[in-house]
């Protein structure tokens, strides 16, 4: 296990190793951080370069009827057979943020659920803020944060009776941004609805490397970012899924011409689509789809559950290590020990975590590389993109930790923080 010769022999063992060379990478640099922005895919510089110059740059408007106006419509239904779902049911467009704005208000707008909010301190600030918001516009109390003994794991006990307590209206991260928790999408779907509640899921941290059916896990409304594990590049539109039978309920706050059920008729007054466009507001986002098409196929030709596979043999391969190395230098591991309970990053923490971080990320004297990110307040994430990541690229960021930590490399380095970590 504890040799760089192991860790190329499980590669070499690697039905997926080949993905690979999908990616760019850089030489001498160990990217983990996949769980933040994905790799850039080879295919997608050749999509937006051919985009750029041929639809943009000559063909111009004529593009919306030759390339662009079915773009939005394809990428959803790649994302719709990736999370098991029709297409009538799933979208892409604009950024997580915003489509929980919209889901959130057309769910307090219905009345459908109570509407009492509740999160828990798991989640990622963002979602809490949206609700906070949201409770201040529809005057009802602000979302009550479940918080448990730690911000890594959630007490499943003590969620499910507060969502007895307060029924209503849930927003729950799949999987947790601080410790990689996967929480039993299912049983608490089929517990919400027992209680006269609904879960929003985020899957941002799981969406393209875990293996999730939306219709098999009672899912009734989920969305996500694609920039993470499915690679889809900076800021590339995020997506929602509504089930079927609850989108003639819900109507969205921003009721533009692109969620209108004929746009291009002109006409008023306005009548929304009958599917899950209705969400859509306006003008898509044509050079940011075209940029994560690659990302979505390549994780359709890998296969979700083979991805997810590969993660959890990883995560394993990884935790085993530091346990071995990193466990007697201090450091905490963070995540769940169960490969079931867990997305696809370690987290690690360290009173130096953040100074390891910086040291890992400049390198020394030509060596390696390793790129991972920091969450306060001192939590090291190593972030494993089964897709392109190699265990051998784990051993050698185990033994660059170790290094920093033995030669006390990290003291020379300052604790100041630029905006991302
Ligand atoms: C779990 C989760 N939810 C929401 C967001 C916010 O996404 P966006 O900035 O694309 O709206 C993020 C961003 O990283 C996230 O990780």
């Amino acid at each position: 296990m504890n040799s760089i010769e192991q860790a190329k022999k499980f590669d070499a063992q690697d039905s997926l190793a080949s993905f690979r060379e999908n990616f760019q990478h850089q030489s001498n640099e160990i990217y983990l951080d996949g769980n933040s922005l994905g790799k850039l895919p080879l295919q997608a510089k050749v999509d937006l370069q051919k985009a750029v110059d041929e639809q943009w740059g000559e063909n111009l408007i004529r593009s919306w009827n030759d390339h662009w106006l079915e773009l939005p419509e394809r990428l959803g239904q790649k994302l719709a057979t990736l999370f098991g779902v029709s297409s009538e049911e799933l979208k892409v467009g604009e950024s997580t943020s915003v489509n929980l704005y919209k889901l959130t208000h057309a769910l307090l707008s219905s009345e459908l659920f109570p509407k009492n909010l509740l999160t828990d301190s798991l989640n990622f600030p963002s979602d809490v803020y949206i609700m906070e918001g949201l409770a201040k516009q529809f005057k009802c109390n602000p979302p009550f944060v479940v918080s448990y003994k730690n911000d890594l794991k959630a007490d499943l006990e003590l969620l499910k009776r507060e969502i007895k307590n307060q029924p209503g209206i849930i927003c729950l991260s799949l999987v947790g941004f601080k410790s990689a928790y996967l929480y039993p999408m299912k049983s608490l779907n089929v517990f919400a609805e027992e209680n006269n509640s609904i879960i929003i899921w985020d899957l941002s941290h799981a969406a393209g490397v875990v293996a999730i059916d939306l219709k098999k896990s009672k899912t009734k409304i989920a969305l996500g970012c694609t920039y993470k594990f499915l690679n889809g590049g900076p800021g590339s539109p995020a997506f929602i899924y509504i089930q079927k039978k609850l989108i003639k309920d819900l109507y969205s706050p921003i009721q533009g011409w692109f969620g209108h059920q004929k746009p291009f008729d002109f006409s008023l007054p306005f009548i929304p689509a009958n599917n899950i466009n209705r969400f859509d507001a306006g003008t898509p986002h044509v050079l940011s789809l075209i940029g994560m098409e690659a990302g979505i196929d390549l994780c359709l030709k890998a296969g979700i559950s083979d991805i997810q596979k590969k993660s959890q043999d990883q995560t394993t391969y990884l935790t085993k290590l530091i346990e071995s190395k990193l466990v007697p230098m201090g450091f905490k591991i963070e995540t769940p020990l169960n490969s079931q309970e867990r997305g696809s990053h370690i987290t690690i923490a360290h009173d130096e975590s953040w100074r390891v971080c910086k040291a890992l990320i400049q390198g020394i004297n030509g060596g390696v590389k390793v790129i991972p990110d920091f969450r306060p307040p001192n939590y090291l994430r190593l972030g494993i993109a089964p897709i392109y990541t190699s265990f051998t690229d784990l051993f050698r960021s185990i033994e660059r930790i170790e290094q920093i930590m033995t030669t006390k490399e990290y003291l020379n380095i300052d604790q100041e923080k630029p905006k991302v970590t």
